[in-house]
C-alpha cells in the first residue's frame, strides 16, 4: 500500500490507474486548482472508479415479531391524519442508510399499520411505490380512482404520479403492510415532487377491483374496453393465491434457477416487463430443504419472507429468517438461500431496482465459482 490515499490496492500501481507521487509543487498546484473550483482527477480517480461496486449498505434483517410490536405502538401514539403516513421506516444498518433514509441502495422501505376505519390521506409523488400485505383484513387502496382490496401476501402497485390513499374498512382488522419506494433514487436524481389531494380521500370512479378483474387473467387480455396507454402494469394488484399457484405449476416442469429456486416476476402482462418503470418485484419458492448456489449482481434487493423458515448467507454472514422477517441484499454482495423445512416450501417476496439497472445497461451478474457455489460462513 502506498502513502498516496488514491492508491487503494496493489492493482492501482499499474499503467491505466492513478499512482502519482505528490511533490511540493503538485501540492501547491492542488491548492491553485481548488481556488478555481477545480481539482486534479488523478487524486480521486481510483476512489470514484473502484474496480468493482463497493456498496455503502450492509445486509440488515428486521424481525417481524419486533417490528410488528413497534408498528402497533405507533398506532397507539400517532394518528395518520397528523403523521400524513404513519410508517415505521426501515433504515439500513449503515451511515448511508440513516443519511439517505434508505433500506438498501436507492430503495426506501417502511411498515405501515392501520386500524379499521382509518385512512391515509390522498396524495401523490414522483417516487413510485408498491406494497406487500403482511397481516389484516379489510385493507384497501385507491389508485387514480381505482379501488383495490388487499389481502395477505398480495402485492399492489402505486406507480409514480398516481393519486393514492389507503385505508381499512370499518369492519376490518388491524392491517400491516410493507411499503417499498424509490425515494432515495428520486432524491438523487433531484426529481422528487409531492402533492396532496384536495379531499381527504378519493371517490372511487370505477367498480371495485376493476383493473385486476380486467387485466389479471392468465394468458388472456381484455378486448373492447379501450386501450391501456400507461407505462406501468394495468393489473395493479397481484393476488397471493394466483402467484403461489403459478410457482407450483412452474415446479411441475422445471428445476428453477440454481440461485433462486422457482421464481416468478410480477410483470406487466402487456409487455412481459417489470410492472413499474423503476422498481421490480418477484416471488420465489424454495422447495423443502433447498440450498441455492450463491451469486451476486448489481441492483439492490429487499426480501419479505412470505412463508416458511430458513436462512440466507449474505456477504458471508448467516441471517436466519421466518415468516414476514425482512432483510436486504446490497448491490454486488454474494447471497444464497436455504429452506430449513424438510417438508414444506418457503416463499420469499422481494423487490428491487433492477428496472433501473436494465434501463441503464448495467444489470451485471456473477455466480460464486468456488466451494460448490457456497460461501464460507464467517459470521
Ligand atoms: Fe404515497
Ligand atoms: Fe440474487
Amino acid at each position: 500500500m502506498s502513502d498516496n490515499p488514491s492508491i487503494l490496492d496493489e492493482r492501482d500501481l499499474q499503467l491505466g490507474r492513478s499512482h502519482v507521487t505528490d511533490t511540493p509543487e503538485l501540492e501547491a498546484f492542488y491548492d491553485q486548482l481548488a481556488g478555481h473550483n477545480a481539482g486534479a482527477f488523478w487524486k480521486r480517480a481510483n476512489a470514484i472508479e473502484p474496480w468493482e461496486p463497493d456498496s455503502r449498505y450492509k445486509p440488515t434483517l428486521w424481525r417481524w415479531a419486533e417490528m410488528r410490536a413497534l408498528c402497533l405502538r405507533a398506532i397507539a401514539l400517532v394518528r395518520p391524519e397528523e403523521a400524513g403516513r404513519r410508517v415505521v421506516t426501515l433504515l439500513n444498518d449503515s451511515p448511508a442508510g440513516r443519511e439517505n433514509v434508505a433500506v438498501c441502495g436507492w430503495l426506501f422501505s417502511g411498515m405501515q399499520a392501520m386500524k379499521p376505519g382509518e385512512i391515509t390521506p390522498a396524495h401523490k409523488h414522483t417516487a413510485s411505490a408498491h406494497r406487500f400485505i403482511m397481516e389484516g383484513r379489510g385493507a384497501y387502496t385507491v389508485v387514480d380512482g381505482h379501488h383495490i382490496t388487499l389481502g395477505a401476501n398480495d402485492y399492489v402497485l402505486t406507480p409514480n404520479g398516481c393519486w393514492h390513499d389507503h385505508g381499512v374498512a370499518p369492519d376490518g382488522e388491524v392491517s400491516i403492510w410493507q411499503d417499498g419506494l424509490d425515494i432515495p433514487l428520486m432524491n438523487c436524481l433531484e426529481a422528487n415532487f409531492y402533492a396532496v389531494y384536495d379531499q381527504p380521500a378519493q371517490t372511487p370512479a370505477f367498480p371495485s377491483n376493476d383493473l385486476p378483474l380486467s387485466y389479471g387473467g392468465a394468458s388472456v387480455r381484455p378486448e373492447g374496453i379501450g386501450g391501456w396507454d400507461k407505462p406501468y402494469s394495468p393489473v395493479m394488484v397481484y393476488r397471493w393465491e394466483a402467484t403461489r399457484d403459478a410457482l407450483h405449476r412452474l415446479a411441475q416442469v422445471s428445476d428453477g434457477s440454481p440461485f433462486d429456486g422457482h421464481m416468478v416476476r410480477y410483470s406487466n402482462p402487456l409487455t412481459g416487463g417489470w410492472a413499474m418503470q423503476t422498481m421490480g418485484a418477484n416471488m420465489q419458492m424454495l422447495r423443502p430443504g433447498l440450498h441455492t448456489r450463491a451469486h451476486r449482481h448489481t441492483g439492490n434487493v429487499v426480501y419479505n419472507v412470505a412463508g416458511g423458515r430458513g436462512y440466507s448467507v449474505i456477504g458471508g454472514r448467516r441471517f436466519d429468517w421466518q415468516e414476514h422477517d425482512i432483510f436486504c441484499v446490497p448491490a454486488w454482495t454474494w447471497h444464497e438461500h436455504v429452506n430449513l423445512d424438510p417438508e414444506n416450501p418457503a416463499y420469499l417476496f422481494s423487490f428491487n431496482d433492477f428496472p433501473v439497472m436494465e434501463a441503464l445497461g448495467v444489470r451485471i451478474e456473477e455466480p460464486f465459482a468456488e466451494n460448490g457455489g457456497h460461501q464460507p460462513v464467517t459470521a
